[in-house]
C-alpha cells in the first residue's frame, strides 16, 4: 500500500456531498475540531473548500488507531478513506457536507501545531491585536478565506468587464513626485540623489491623466495608493483603488459604464438584483435633507427646517443662532417620545463630539408635548411643529440649532446613530447613489484660503469658469461621488484639459503662477501638446469588499492590514533601521534614543 503525502488529493474536503457516497478519497487538510468517544474519533477536518467530518473507527482494519489519538487542533494531516452516507439522526444540516462523513483506513500526520491562540473558527471573539499579531491563523478561519475569496473574485470580473470595455490595465510608478493638495505623503528617501525624495503615490491621477494625453482613450489599475491620514475602521495608510480613466466621454456615459460594472460584480458575486441607473442627488440636496454627502438611504429620518417657527420669540438660543443666518433642524424618530432622560442627556454629549453647541427635543406624549423650550413657544407652534414635520403622537423630535455646516454634521451624524440604535437599518438592503454638482472648492478656515474640494484637475462647470476666481464659493464641479449604504465607495471627475483654465484653478485655490508651475508644470506643459477631454474615477477597492462581506471594518478584507496606529503587529513595521542605512541616505533622525 502506497503512504499518504498529503499531496495526492482526490477531492476538497468541503465538496463531498450524498452523491459521492461510496467513494474512495484521499483528503488533505487541518484539524478543526475532534470528538474522541472511546474507540471511536471524530474529527472536523478543513481546506480551503469546507470542513467534512471524517470517522477514525479502532475496529478499522489497518488503521494506525493509537495515531489517530495524538491528533489536536490545528494539526495537518492527509487521509484516505470511504466516503459514507451519515444515519438520520446524525445529519448535520448546518454543513454542507452534513449528509456524510469520512470513514478513515489511512492517516498521515503531516505536521503537528502548537495550541493556537484563538479558536480558528467563525465569530471568534479575541481581540483584534492579537487577529493581527497571528495574521496567518486568523486568515485561516473559514469567514476571512471567503472575504479574500470574494476579493479575489471581485477584482476577476473587474478585469473582465473592463477590457470587454475597451479598457487596458496600464502600470503607473510607485516612486513619485511630491505633490502637494492631497493627504500628507509618504517619503522615500533617494540614495542616488541625496537630499532629496520619492513620495509614494497617494493615487495615481496624474499619471492617468497623462495617459489619456498619450492616446490610450481607457485606462484602468489595480493599484496601491499611500496616505498618510489619521486612520479609521474604513482608512487604511495603504489601499487599493480600481483607479479608472476615458477620454472623449462625458460624465454620463462615464457614471453608465460605472454602473454595469458595480451591477455585474454585485450580481455575480452576491445573490442579489442591483437596479441600474442609480438614484443621482446634487451635493446641496444631500446636505440638506442627510447632513452629510454620502448619505445612507436604506432609511428615512431626514433633516427637516423648523426654523420658521421657531423664530422671532424668547428663546435667546434659536434666535441668536437664526439672527447670525444659522438654521434650526431637527430629525423624527417615530415611536420614541418616551426615551428616557438618561438617553437624552447622553446625546447632547454625543453631538457636542461634532461641534453642536447643544441639543433640544420636542416629545409628543399622550400626556402634551414635553420640550426644554416649551415655555418660550405657544401650544400652536408645537402643533404647526408637529404637522410640518410629519409627528404623530408618540413621537419624538431632536433638535439642532446652529450654523448650517454644524446643523448638518451634528444631526446627520445623530440621524445614524439613532437609526442604529431603534435597528431602523435592513442590513440586507444595498442603497447605491451619485452624488453630483460637488461645489468646485471648500474653505480652510486653517489655511484662510479655498481648496479644490475633490483635486485641482477636476473641471469646474463651464458655465461656472468666469467665477473662479471672483466667486470661487459659487463654483460647482463636474465631480461625483458614489455611495453605498452611507458609505464613499468612489468618487471621480472629468478633468480640466486646458492650460488656461487649470492655470486660474491653482490661483483661485492660492497658487503663484511660478509655484503651479514649479509643482505641476509638466502636466500644464503636456495641455499643450493636443490634450483630449478626458474623465474618470477611482473605486476604494478595499471598502466596496467590506460591504460586499458585511464587515464593519476594511481590515477583514485586507490580507495583512495596519492597526490604527498605522502599524503591523506581527512584523512589527515600521521598524528601526541601521545607523549605516540612515547614513548612506545621508538622513539623521531628530529623535532621542531610549
Ligand atoms: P479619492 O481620493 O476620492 O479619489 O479616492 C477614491 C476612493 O478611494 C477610497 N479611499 C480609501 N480607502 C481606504 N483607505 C483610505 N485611506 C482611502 N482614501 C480613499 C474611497 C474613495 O472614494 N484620483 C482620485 C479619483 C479620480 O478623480 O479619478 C482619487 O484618488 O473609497
Ligand atoms: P442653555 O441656554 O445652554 O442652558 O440651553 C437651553 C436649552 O436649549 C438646552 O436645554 C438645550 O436643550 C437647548 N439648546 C442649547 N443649545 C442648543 C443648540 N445649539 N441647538 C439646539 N438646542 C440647544
Amino acid at each position: 500500500m502506497e503512504t499518504l503525502t498529503g499531496m495526492e488529493r482526490t477531492n476538497g474536503c468541503g465538496e463531498l456531498r450524498i452523491s459521492d457516497v461510496g467513494k474512495d478519497v484521499r483528503l488533505a487538510g487541518w484539524v478543526s475540531r475532534r470528538r474522541d468517544h472511546g474507540g471511536l474519533i471524530f474529527v472536523d477536518m478543513r481546506d480551503r473548500s469546507g470542513l467534512v467530518q471524517v470517522v477514525f473507527d479502532g475496529s478499522t482494519e489497518g488503521l494506525d488507531f493509537a495515531k489517530a489519538e495524538t491528533l489536536r487542533n490545528e494539526f495537518v494531516i492527509g487521509v484516505r478513506g470511504k466516503v459514507r452516507a451519515r444515519s438520520e439522526d446524525t445529519i448535520n444540516p448546518k454543513m454542507a457536507t452534513g449528509e456524510i462523513e469520512i470513514l478513515v483506513e489511512e492517516l498521515r500526520i503531516l505536521n503537528k501545531a502548537k495550541t493556537p491562540p484563538f479558536y480558528i473558527q467563525d465569530g471568534v471573539d479575541v481581540d483584534e491585536m492579537v487577529r493581527l499579531r497571528y495574521r496567518y491563523l486568523d486568515l485561516r478561519r473559514p469567514e476571512m478565506q471567503r472575504n479574500i475569496i470574494l476579493r479575489h473574485r471581485v477584482t476577476k470580473i473587474m478585469r473582465d468587464y473592463l477590457d470587454e470595455n475597451g479598457f487596458l490595465e496600464i502600470e503607473t510608478p510607485m516612486l513619485c513626485r511630491s505633490t502637494p493638495e492631497g493627504a500628507r505623503d509618504f517619503l522615500v528617501p533617494s540614495r542616488l540623489n541625496p537630499g532629496q525624495f520619492y513620495a509614494l503615490p497617494q493615487s495615481p491621477q496624474i499619471f492617468k491623466q497623462l495617459l489619456m494625453v498619450s492616446g490610450f482613450e481607457k485606462y484602468f489599475q489595480i493599484v496601491r495608493c499611500f496616505r498618510d491620514e489619521d486612520l479609521r475602521a474604513d482608512r487604511q495608510p495603504e489601499f487599493t483603488q480600481l483607479d479608472i480613466e476615458t477620454s472623449f466621454l462625458n460624465q454620463n456615459q462615464i457614471l453608465t459604464i460605472m454602473e454595469g460594472l458595480v451591477k455585474k460584480i454585485f450580481e455575480s458575486t452576491l445573490d442579489v438584483k442591483v437596479e441600474i441607473p442609480f438614484k443621482r442627488m446634487s451635493w446641496d440636496e444631500a446636505m440638506t435633507r442627510f447632513g452629510t454627502d454620502k448619505p445612507d438611504l436604506r432609511f428615512g429620518m431626514e433633516l427637516q427646517d423648523i426654523s420658521e417657527f421657531v423664530k422671532g420669540s424668547d428663546f435667546k438660543v434659536f434666535n441668536s443662532v437664526l439672527e447670525r443666518g444659522g438654521q434650526v433642524k431637527v430629525i423624527r424618530v417615530d415611536d420614541y417620545a418616551n426615551i428616557p432622560r438618561r438617553e437624552l442627556d447622553g446625546l447632547v454629549e454625543y453631538v457636542k463630539i461634532y461641534g453642536a453647541k447643544g441639543l433640544a427635543w420636542i416629545q409628543y406624549t399622550e400626556e402634551g408635548v414635553k420640550s426644554p423650550f416649551k415655555k418660550f413657544y405657544s401650544d400652536e407652534t408645537f402643533e404647526q411643529i408637529k404637522s410640518a414635520t410629519g409627528c404623530k403622537t408618540g413621537d419624538l423630535l431632536l433638535v439642532v440649532g446652529d450654523k448650517a455646516s454644524v446643523v448638518a454634521q451634528a444631526l446627520g451624524e445623530l440621524r445614524l446613530e439613532m437609526a442604529r440604535r431603534r435597528n431602523l437599518i435592513d442590513a440586507d438592503k444595498l442603497c447605491f447613489l451619485w452624488i453630483v454638482d460637488f461645489p468646485m472648492f471648500e474653505y480652510v478656515e486653517e489655511d484662510k484660503r479655498f481648496k479644490a474640494m475633490h483635486h485641482p484637475f477636476t473641471s469646474p462647470r463651464e458655465e461656472d469658469i468666469d467665477l473662479l476666481l471672483t466667486n470661487p464659493e459659487k463654483v460647482k464641479a463636474n465631480a461625483y461621488d458614489i455611495v453605498l449604504n452611507g458609505v464613499e465607495v468612489g468618487g471621480g471627475s472629468l478633468r480640466i484639459y486646458q492650460r488656461d483654465v487649470q492655470e486660474k484653478v491653482f490661483e483661485a485655490i492660492g497658487l503663484t503662477h511660478e509655484e503651479a508651475y514649479a509643482k505641476f508644470g509638466f502636466l500644464m506643459d503636456a495641455f499643450e501638446f493636443g490634450t483630449p477631454p478626458h474623465g474618470g474615477i477611482a473605486f476604494g477597492l478595499d471598502r466596496l469588499i467590506m460591504l460586499m462581506a458585511k464587515r464593519k471594518s476594511i481590515r477583514d478584507v485586507i490580507a495583512f492590514p495596519k492597526t490604527q496606529s498605522a502599524i503591523d503587529p506581527m512584523s512589527h513595521a515600521p521598524n528601526e533601521v541601521d545607523e549605516k542605512q540612515l547614513r548612506e541616505l545621508y538622513i539623521k533622525t531628530a529623535v532621542k534614543k531610549k
